[in-house]
């Protein structure tokens, strides 16, 4: 990770005192240790990929809202400008937020709005680049970027936990789709989540009647999913199968004609859950069986 703390002011300048030495003997400082507190942002600041515009507050808050953030969360904000965006993770929503941001007066600038809001135990600014910062714990990440920036960095996204929310002001991610839409007046924002990567075939055990284990084979285009089910030698398709962070879920009709319900929870190379009629269909409660399954090499 090349990005820096912008440490808080105080703290500062007693690291500023500690380690006056090593400054003097640097040829340039890092542009994070600048501490002219007089300086404000323009909007059309430069930064590296795009210039800083800040989200509007009110679709700050429907973002944050679709996105369910909440005290467990860890925001991360790629490209964070005035931090605007990690402060309201914090105080409206209880997340911890870290905003990554390239211009260096723009960095120290969002660290300086992030004390005077009182949020500094839970936000933090780092001064680097978001192509080069390890963002891999965040558990909702915030974009206000540009579609091939999006695209650029959908492989790392799609790598990331499944059930990781991601928002993005404006910009769409290619052909990846998003599964909500959201408007504010004139603005519009994008919600996805990063789905479990379950495409290839699996082998299920525990399905009431069957001899031998089901084999689930599923293709995947990020959260579309299509795929069929085989027991004891009997094919049948797969009917609105869906993937929802690590929740996998599918319909089926058995050998008997009956549609079943396939619920399951994605762990790596396990699958775990169950199979009952569909809800309220059947019994109230339906019987349910526990599934368990694994990936096939
Ligand atoms: C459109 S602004 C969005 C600011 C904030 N996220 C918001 O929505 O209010 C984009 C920000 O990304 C910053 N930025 C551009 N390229 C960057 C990069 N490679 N790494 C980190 N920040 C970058 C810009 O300086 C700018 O502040």
């Amino acid at each position: 990770m090349t990005a820096s703390i912008v440490v808080p002011t105080a703290r500062r300048l007693v690291l500023g005192l500690v380690t006056l030495s090593l400054f003097v003997a640097m040829t340039a400082p890092r542009a994070f240790a600048q501490t002219d507190d007089s300086w404000r942002p323009q909007r059309g600041q430069t930064g590296k990929d795009v210039m800083w515009l800040p989200t509007p507050d009110e679709l700050i808050h429907r973002l944050l809202e679709v996105a369910r953030v909440g005290p467990d969360d860890l925001v991360f904000d790629l490209g964070a400008g005035d931090g605007k965006i990690a402060i309201a993770a914090a105080r409206r929503h209880g997340a911890r937020a870290v905003g990554i941001e390239y211009n260096p007066k723009l960095a120290a600038y969002a660290q300086r709005q992030v004390e005077l809001a009182g949020v500094a135990d839970r936000v933090s600014i780092l001064h680097g680049d978001l192509f080069k910062t390890d963002f891999s714990k965040a558990t909702v990440l915030t974009l206000y970027l540009l579609e091939e920036l999006n695209q650029q960095l959908r492989p790392q996204l799609l790598r990331m936990r499944p059930g990781t929310r991601i928002v993005s002001n404006s910009f769409a991610m290619g052909d990846w789709e998003p599964d909500h839409v959201v408007r504010v007046g004139t603005q519009v924002g994008y919600y996805w989540m990063v789905p479990a990567q379950v495409a290839g075939h699996w082998l299920l055990e525990g399905l009431p009647g069957t001899q031998n284990p089901a084999r689930l084979s599923l293709s995947q285009r990020y959260q579309r999913l299509a795929g069929s089910i085989e027991i004891d030698g009997r094919s049948a398709p797969l009917f609105a199968p869906s993937i929802d962070g690590a929740r996998l879920e599918f319909r089926f009709v058995d050998s008997s004609d009956l549609l079943k319900t396939v619920r399951l929870q994605v762990s790596g190379n396990d699958l775990e859950g169950d199979i009952a009629p569909p809800h309220g269909m059947l019994e109230n409660p339906p019987e349910r069986y526990v599934v368990r399954g694994r990936r096939l090499r």
